[in-house]
């Protein structure tokens, strides 16, 4: 198979982060600073990366602001080329930060939404003020035109504010709102009883989203990622595995996804060692589920197998406790039984605690 440059690179800056989430999408082994890209092997990073055609690039985390060099690679990026958009929490943001970001060239800013008041929200992440500070920033960012997406993400505890959560993206002027039903792979896992909606909140989310987006049409765009234990067919996870995006760990791993290291048995090269282009177009990671060759029965033989890819690797590895099974959400998995079985189980649970995330003190 042919095989295309990525157009899209997310940049895990670091794992540091003030916030504590229950659903917490980075691995279960927290990277500290010690082990973190300097500012000098990200900025080459980044050049490689627009030389072999990547268009966008997304500094996350963690929490990008947790790094003080922020601005130098902001404006690095920029300098390559690349369309660059912050994805945060705001916290590690002030308005004299915002202007320097602005004068390196920031495109873009993401900012993660726990829930609709400080109550919610600084339960949610675990982190008091971090709302109101939250807010402080949306409204900066406001009043200097920065575009801006709004990332819900929801679950259980907050998915009932749907309607509110998208009028206060329209009050700060978002110009997209995603409504990201948490994932389980890695630590959201810890909290499935907690985050997992019910059916019927899922369906009146769809409602709600679809109503939203015929009244707001050129007012604001929407990315409804629904909670997909309740779909037929599982979602195109990445676009189908290695054939877009590409990511990279703070300490400079090459990955396929934000949670391709849930994988055990792939080994992932580092920017340290080889030329991004040498890892995506041959490294063993990337090759190992690209395309359809690998698929085994029933995607193998499947109408939907250039639609969904078999869906998520990483979903397969948590629940099937196989990377390379049929996504066992889809209905015509043999594993479908498993979701049915951990639908159950998460929703009779009657916890009211959330298992925090926290950078342990040794890293
Ligand atoms: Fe997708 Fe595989 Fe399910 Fe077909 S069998 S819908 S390709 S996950
Ligand atoms: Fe890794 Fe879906 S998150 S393939």
């Amino acid at each position: 198979m042919s095989v295309r440059p990525p157009i899209a690179m997310l940049a895990e800056l670091t794992h540091r982060c003030p916030l504590a989430c229950p659903y917490c999408s980075n691995p279960l082994e927290l990277l500290g600073k010690d082990k973190e890209l300097d500012t000098r092997t990200w900025v080459r990073v980044f050049n490689e990366a627009a030389e072999m055609g990547v268009l966008q690039l997304a500094l996350s985390g963690g929490e990008p602001a947790s790094r003080p060099d922020l601005v130098d690679l902001t404006a690095a990026a920029h300098q390559a080329g690349l369309y660059t958009n912050l994805i945060t929490s705001g916290i590690g943001l002030t308005p004299k930060r915002l202007d320097a970001l602005e004068q390196a060239g920031l495109d873009h800013v993401q900012l993660s939404l726990q829930g609709v008041n400080a109550g919610i929200a600084d339960w949610v992440g675990g982190y008091k003020g971090g709302f109101d500070r939250k807010m402080m920033i949306a409204e900066e960012l406001k009043r200097r035109g920065i575009p801006l997406t709004l990332n819900a993400v929801m679950h259980r505890q907050n998915l009932d504010d749907l309607e509110e959560t998208i009028e206060m993206a329209v009050d700060l002027g978002a110009r997209r709102l995603e409504v990201a039903c948490v994932q389980f792979h890695g630590w959201a896992q810890k909290n499935r009883h907690m985050l997992l909606p019910t059916r019927e909140q899922t369906e009146a989310a769809k409602q709600i989203v679809a109503e939203a987006e015929a009244r707001l049409r050129g007012v604001m765009a929407f990315d409804f990622v629904p909670p997909d234990y309740y779909a037929e067919y599982p979602k195109a996870c990445m676009g189908g595995w290695a054939s877009a995006g590409i990511n990279i760990s703070p300490d400079g791993k090459v990955l396929p996804c934000h949670a391709a290291e849930t994988i055990p048995h792939l080994e992932f090269d580092s920017v340290r060692d080889k030329s991004l282009k040498e890892i995506w177009f041959d490294g063993a990671a990337f090759n190992a589920y690209r395309g359809t060759d690998w698929m085994p029965d029933p995607c193998q033989s499947c109408d939907r197998k250039e639609i969904d890819f078999g869906g998520c690797r990483c979903q397969a590895m948590a629940i099937a406790g196989d990377a390379s099974a049929t996504d066992p959400v889809c209905s015509r998995s043999p594993m479908h039984g498993r979701v049915t079985d951990l639908l159950a189980d998460a929703l009779s649970e009657t916890s009211n605690e959330f298992v925090y995330r926290r950078l342990s003190r040794s890293a």
